[in-house]
């Protein structure tokens, strides 16, 4: 990793991200994935970095370059990627921008599945950690903790008890009934104690920029 940006508003802080879907595994084969390509989370990092903080990101499997004076931990599974933001710890601020997988398969197969030509394979699921909700809790919580919310319907309900049940600082919570999940684009709303903001739709490393600023604006007193 290069060396962070020496001066800008986030200079000294470290800032820990999140970032793409996670695998589970089935088989040595096959894997439960979901369609988070990893660029919102990736633009967040690479904004952090830019305004000067020490940026660590916690990826899942992406297929993007890593940003410029970012440290990256790339994992494939949740609970690899609960394992790499315990080993980030401390940091200043934390954004799970991550679509981490809830559920995995109550035991991985050690060889690869085969039709038998009998009855159905029954895939058995275990749910996985929350890392956000088990970050809330930590002594080591992050003064700023920002979740992410992935919606197709009633977004901005659901975001709100989202940001109760998680015991984070904000959501921010997108629609993404369209094509938002590795699309180019994004409309998000930040929800906080002190209610919504509405953001119009802009390119993820513009939505990077924004959260970014707005979080310095939060943090840097
Ligand atoms: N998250 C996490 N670990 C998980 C699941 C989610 O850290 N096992 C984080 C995501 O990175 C995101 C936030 O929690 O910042 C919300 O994720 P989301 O999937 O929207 O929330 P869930 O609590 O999993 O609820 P559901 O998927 O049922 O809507
Ligand atoms: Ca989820």
């Amino acid at each position: 990793s290069a060396a962070p940006a020496e001066r800008g508003p986030l200079a000294g802080r470290r800032v820990l991200v999140t970032a793409g879907p996670t695998h589970e595994p089935i088989d040595p084969v096959r894997y439960i994935a979901n369609r988070s390509s990893g660029r919102q989370g990736f633009a967040i990092a690479e904004a952090a970095a830019a305004m000067g903080a020490d940026v660590q990101l916690v990826a899942g499997p992406v297929h993007l370059p890593t940003p410029s004076g970012v440290t990256r931990i790339d994992v494939e599974t949740a609970r690899e990627m609960a394992m790499a933001v315990d080993a980030a710890l401390p940091a200043d601020i934390a954004i799970m921008v991550a679509a981490v997988a809830d559920w995995r398969t109550a035991g991985a197969a050690e060889q690869k599945i085969k039709k038998t030509g009998g009855a159905l394979p029954v895939l058995e699921l275990a749910e996985n950690p929350d890392i956000l909700a088990e970050l809330a809790k930590d002594p080591r919580r992050p003064a700023l903790l920002v979740g992410f919310a992935a919606e197709t319907e009633n977004v901005l309900d659901h975001a709100q008890a989202k940001l109760a049940r998680k015991g984070c600082d904000w959501i921010v919570a997108n629609d993404v009934s369209g094509d938002v999940m590795g699309g180019s684009d994004n409309a998000v709303h930040i929800v906080t104690a002190d209610g919504v903001e509405s953001w119009s739709n802009l390119p993820k490393d513009q939505v990077a920029r924004k959260l970014m600023e707005k979080i310095a604006d939060a943090v840097v007193r």
